[in-house]
């Protein structure tokens, strides 16, 4: 088992056109996407011939042409040398499928199931893509804890002067790690409250559910009226799926759905579900550039200062070793 053997979310469905291929690089290794008219497809990148970037090519009657002697390439990596037509060249091909607004791909007869989103109920409100400049295990750490929230977020999660009154609590399982968190929403300008419908006084729930195959947490996030306990405003579903671009870059992939209000007027939840998007891509970007700066720091967790809400960091990388990795020698120490 390795990282290509799990399902990824390479491309938002926007960013790949009809007749352009696109490179996208996991774990390393590069790979061409391409479209034909039956559907998504991925080589890799480069041409078996003489290893041309077959991404530079074109797509012509469903094969990808390369551009230096004109081998054209199926979707199955079948090869036809126009020069040479007795040859039988294969390039390797992969596993590829177009889900939820983005293009999916694993290596070719991987035994591994794709990962479930459960969106029922919900409205998509919006898909981006972002790359961060530091390792997967950083980026993780950062995704699966709240008290940055506090000093990086500026519209969701909560202030550090009440960091102490947030509750927190992590379980873990064979598969998974679960942290749910509550405590007093930071203060918000009152146009980001209305695009949430969130009352003046609101707890904030954020509790999410960081699964391995591949890597990705699915955060249900939503408020709480401090006066009156009850629910309110909206309710998020985000996932966020983590893909490792090499040892220093990672590529963000997130999903954004809400629990809609029907009895609101159809002008004002169709200006609102943008704004809930401009809020998610900009806590986003928030995280990765403060992220940037530990491109290269090291990413061992042993002889850190870990905090309580650092429970879920240790059995994540664990978790990410062996599920995703397919590592058994994780020795990981675990530092409570
Ligand atoms: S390098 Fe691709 S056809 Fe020669
Ligand atoms: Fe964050």
């Amino acid at each position: 088992m390795s990282e290509l053997d799990h399902w990824h979310p390479v491309l938002l469905s926007r960013e790949l056109s009809r007749s352009k291929p696109r490179a996208v690089t996991v774990a390393g290794r590069t790979l061409a996407v391409f479209r034909t008219t039956h559907g998504v497809a991925a080589l890799d990148d480069a041409c078996p011939h003489r290893g041309f970037p077959l991404h530079r090519g074109t797509v012509e009657h469903d094969a990808l042409v390369c551009p230096y002697h004109g081998w054209r390439w199926s979707p199955d990596g079948r090869g036809v040398s126009p020069g040479n037509p007795r040859s039988k060249p294969c390039a390797t091909a992969y596993e590829c499928v177009e889900r939820h607004g983005a293009v999916w791909l694993r290596r070719a007869g991987a035994d591994t199931a794709f990962p479930y989103l459960d969106v029922g109920g919900h409205t998509p409100v919006g898909t981006a893509h972002t790359r961060v400049d530091a390792p997967i295990e950083v980026v993780l750490d950062n995704f699966i804890e709240v008290e940055h929230t506090g000093d990086v977020h500026t519209f969701l999660g909560y202030e550090r002067a009440r960091m102490a009154e947030v509750e927190s609590e992590t379980t873990v399982a064979d598969d998974s790690v679960r942290v749910w968190n509550r405590g007093p929403q930071r203060p918000l300008p009152s146009p980001a409250r209305r695009a949430f419908g969130i009352p003046r006084e609101a707890l904030f729930v954020d509790d999410w559910t960081t699964r391995f195959s591949p890597v990705h947490s699915v955060y249900e996030q939503y408020f709480v009226d401090a006066r009156t306990g009850e629910r309110a405003g909206d309710a998020l579903r985000i996932a966020v799926f983590f893909t490792p671009v090499d040892d220093r870059r990672t590529d963000l992939a997130v999903f954004a759905y809400t629990q809609v209000d029907r009895s609101e007027r159809p002008l004002v939840e169709a200006l609102r579900l943008p704004a809930v998007m401009a809020f998610v891509r900009w806590e986003v970007s928030r995280d990765a550039k403060l992220l940037a700066h530990m491109a290269d720091a090291p990413i061992s967790l042993r002889h850190r200062a870990l905090g309580r809400f650092d429970r879920a960091l240790v059995a994540s990388r664990k978790l990410l070793d062996r599920i995703y990795r397919g590592r058994t020698d994780a020795k990981l120490r675990v530092v409570e």
